[in-house]
């Protein structure tokens, strides 16, 4: 299998023989960043623009920290200080930048298509770096490369998505990537935020969170995404930390074995209790550290790499 695309701008369109090679590629690059020497030159030469336009930690240095392991330049463009503020379009941003001779765009815009749109605006290539509630593609591939690396495989794994489901891109991008690699999906939270039209993805969907939790394999927990909602879609936080949050009692009715996974930033005390963050079951720190592989692979696959054979594996 090789690459051929010059953009990943979500998980849907991708054929899971290509998550594969995502997943593959990504594993030899966790394995360089093992080396004493960690960089490589795959982008030497390139330039890589990181152009967030909603706030971010984990996936802007994630990004940053990747495009600097390949060796690239990197841009950290500042939307606040920007002449966005003034009015300019962000194709005409973007067409500026690549006047600069920019290669690569990684986007995170509130609008969802706007990854798409700047592919049509650009010669270079597109990542989206989380499109609205639309796709977070790179979250959803360091999730299922957490899972794999962590249970051995996806197909037949028990998946429970839980919280805020319809404002969330990372629920739709993992449920994409674990549906096409054969996991079984159950998405749970009120059923304001999940609403039975998901099962068109083929997921299973549960309003009762001890049901869906007791044979689960592994447990994805999202925040409530107030910065996307029009309106109040349950009755509070401490309501829905009762309902619905993973505090130790019912954590107590899981499998022994199964994975707590978070794609930040946390909410403790309302989607997840402190002590389950930190504790033992959960992988929330480890998927950080995979981004950072997952991203640099998106990066080197989008710049026309091989494969996971090109680093020696
Ligand atoms: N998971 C995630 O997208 O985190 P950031 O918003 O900090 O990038």
């Amino acid at each position: 299998m090789t690459w051929h695309r010059r953009h990943l701008l979500d998980i849907e369109s991708l054929a899971p023989e290509e998550i594969l090679l995502v997943l593959d590629t990504a594993r030899a690059f966790k394995a360089v960043g093992q080396r004493a020497i960690k960089k490589v030159p795959a982008l030497r030469g390139k330039t890589v623009v990181n152009l967030f336009i909603e706030p971010s930690t984990r996936t802007r240095t994630s990004f940053e920290l990747a495009a600097v392991r390949l060796s690239a330049d990197v841009i950290n463009f500042n939307a606040e200080a920007s002449s966005f503020k003034k009015g300019e379009t962000l194709k005409d941003t973007a067409r500026n930048l690549e006047a600069l001779n920019a290669d690569i765009f990684i986007i995170r815009h509130s609008a969802a298509g706007a990854p798409h749109f700047l592919a049509r605006c650009v010669a270079g290539s597109v990542v989206n770096a989380g499109d609205g509630a639309h796709e977070h593609p790179t979250q959803a591939l360091l999730d299922t490369f957490t899972i794999r690396e962590k249970k051995g495989r996806i197909a037949g794994l028990n998946v429970v998505i839980l919280g805020d489901i319809l404002y969330s891109r990372v629920a739709r991008s993992n449920i994409w990537a674990l549906t096409k690699l054969g996991a079984h999906v159950t998405l749970c939270g009120p059923s304001t935020l999940v609403p039975r039209t998901f099962e068109q993805l083929g997921c299973r969907v549960s309003h009762n969170v001890d049901d869906a939790i007791a044979s689960a394999d592994v447990i994805n927990l999202l925040r409530i995404q107030h910065e996307r909602q029009r309106k109040t879609m349950f009755p509070g936080i401490g309501e829905y930390a009762s309902l619905f949050g993973l505090n130790q009692a019912r954590l107590a009715r899981t499998r022994p074995e199964v994975l707590i996974m978070h794609p930040g930033p946390i909410n403790r005390g309302v989607e997840i209790d402190s002590e389950i963050a930190d504790g033992g079951r959960s992988v929330i720190l480890e998927q950080v550290t995979n981004g950072l592989a997952v991203r640099m692979a998106a990066l080197f696959l989008i710049n026309g790499g091989q494969g996971p054979q090109a680093l020696g594996e």
